[in-house]
């Protein structure tokens, strides 16, 4: 392996969600790991190892808390840091660091960026016009057919996306964003072909060059049953989505991740950390909806929870390279072959996605930890002077288990739930429901 694996390694993780917990949860179990820092970590991940409280973003920060930890890993979860060029930041310093470059990771922070990579290597994705001229927007507006799909370039908290029925509310959509609705975010816009088809979230570790596929995941984005209502973050997932089958995946191989990967190594942007694609399954074949720079959250609950083995080689190996001659050496380790089918529901705090109301008091964390394969992730949690934990953010918890297969983990994840007594909270009560009709 071209970096040797050491013992006695300390992990410091950027970042606070439910992903974070799901790493600093299942990193913690290596035994080749002797401490996992978390910054700035969360009542969950409190429990793992020291929390640093820190703004992620705020360069000089990150930078004095590694020297001061000298972790042998830095894996930044979210996408702010990774946008705000934290991974170069730390580089700079000598650090190995799991994620990309602020340069690579444009392929989230800017959807016109992320389009124009795609159109010059080829990569099947929706027809587009990227656009910073609000007439020459609404031009090309009228060259389109309903639904319109309109999208802010940059990071808007996954709320920059509208599909828009009638050409009258997409009109009114271009125009409030190009106005200010997401300030420097969405002065410039992408307007692009609506696709048809299932939604699934492709998952690619890599150094840059070598690529590691983990099992493909699905998310419910929409806050409602049945899929109504608006936009989250993601109110949970299962793994493996059956959706996409072995020539779907391996299309998104040859077609979508290898392309990437190998047209961003020869433009000198080489991309480090892992690529989360999330693809429309068409009839066409698959085709790129949006980019990441990072793991999906809920997603990423599924995905350490059903792995058995020892994720931190690949972590470091994707940081410093190696990958293609340590390749099927690293699955092993990982438990690839071996993945368990997991599901993850997410608790948010009554409100969410609007308004979510604070300060409410969860009880039974430990009655559901107690059932045979159930973890609970935690996200938006904090503790109150009684040291009760209680509601801090939107989505608040992640109530993830494992199971036999995909039935058998969402019925444990919904016992896992039903052990918890948060009347501030709520769930859907779906996950799941494409694969269980
Ligand atoms: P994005 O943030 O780009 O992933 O968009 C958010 C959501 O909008 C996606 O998960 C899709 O459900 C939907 N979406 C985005 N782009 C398209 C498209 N071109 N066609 C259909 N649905 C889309
Ligand atoms: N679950 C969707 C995301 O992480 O963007």
């Amino acid at each position: 392996m071209a970096k040797s694996i050491t013992r006695n390694m300390k992990i410091l993780i950027l970042g606070s969600g439910g992903r974070e917990h799901a790493l600093a949860w299942k990193i913690a179990q290596s035994p080749l790991v002797d401490e996992v820092y978390s910054a700035p970590g969360n009542p969950g991940m409190d429990k793992l190892g020291p929390c640093f409280d820190l703004d992620i973003t705020d360069l000089k920060a990150v930078q004095e808390l590694a020297l001061q930890l000298h972790p042998d890993l830095i894996i930044i979860g979210p996408e702010a840091p990774l946008a705000a060029g934290a991974s170069d930041a730390l580089r700079a310093r000598g650090f190995d660091v799991f994620g990309p470059s602020q340069q690579a990771a444009q392929l989230e922070s800017s959807k016109g960026f992320a389009k124009d990579l795609m159109q010059k290597y080829g990569v099947p994705t929706a027809a587009y016009g990227r656009f910073s001229d609000l007439t020459e927007a609404l031009d090309f507006l009228e060259t389109m057919e309903a639904p319109y799909v309109i999208k802010a370039d940059g990071l808007a908290a996954g709320k920059g996306v509208v599909i828009a029925e009638t050409l009258e509310d997409a009109e009114n959509t271009v125009e409030e964003m190009m106005t200010g609705k997401f300030g420097d975010a969405s002065a410039e816009i992408v307007i692009e072909e609506f696709m048809e088809g299932e939604e699934a979230s492709i998952f690619v570790m890599t150094d840059g060059e070598g690529a590691i596929y983990l099992p493909v995941a699905q998310d419910h984005k929409r806050v409602g049953d049945g899929d109504t209502g608006p936009n989250t973050g993601g109110m949970g997932a299962y793994a493996p989505a059956s959706v996409v089958n072995a020539r779907t995946l391996e299309l998104v191989q040859t077609t979508i991740v290898e392309p990437m990967l190998s047209g961003m190594a020869e433009d000198e942007m080489p991309y480090q950390g892992v690529l989360y694609v999330g693809i429309m399954v068409t009839e066409a074949g698959p085709k790129v909806v949006e980019f990441n720079a990072r793991f999906g959250d809920p997603e990423c609950q599924v995905l350490m929870a059903g792995l058995p083995g020892d994720i931190v080689p690949a972590l470091l190996v994707c940081a410093t390279g190696g990958l293609t001659t340590a390749h099927s050496e690293l699955c092993d380790m990982m438990g690839l072959s071996d993945f368990r089918p997991s599901a993850v529901v997410v608790m948010a705090a009554n409100g969410y996605p609007g308004t979510a109301e604070k300060g409410t008091v969860i009880r039974g964390l430990e009655i559901a930890e107690a059932i045979e394969g159930v973890m609970v992730f935690q996200a938006g949690t904090d503790v109150n002077e009684k040291n009760e934990l209680i509601a801090a953010g939107g989505r608040v918890l992640g109530v993830t288990a494992t199971g036999n297969d995909l039935k058998a983990a969402i019925a444990n994840a919904y016992k896992g739930v039903a052990a918890i007594d948060w009347p501030g909270g709520f769930y859907r009560k779906d996950i799941g429901h494409r694969i269980l009709k």
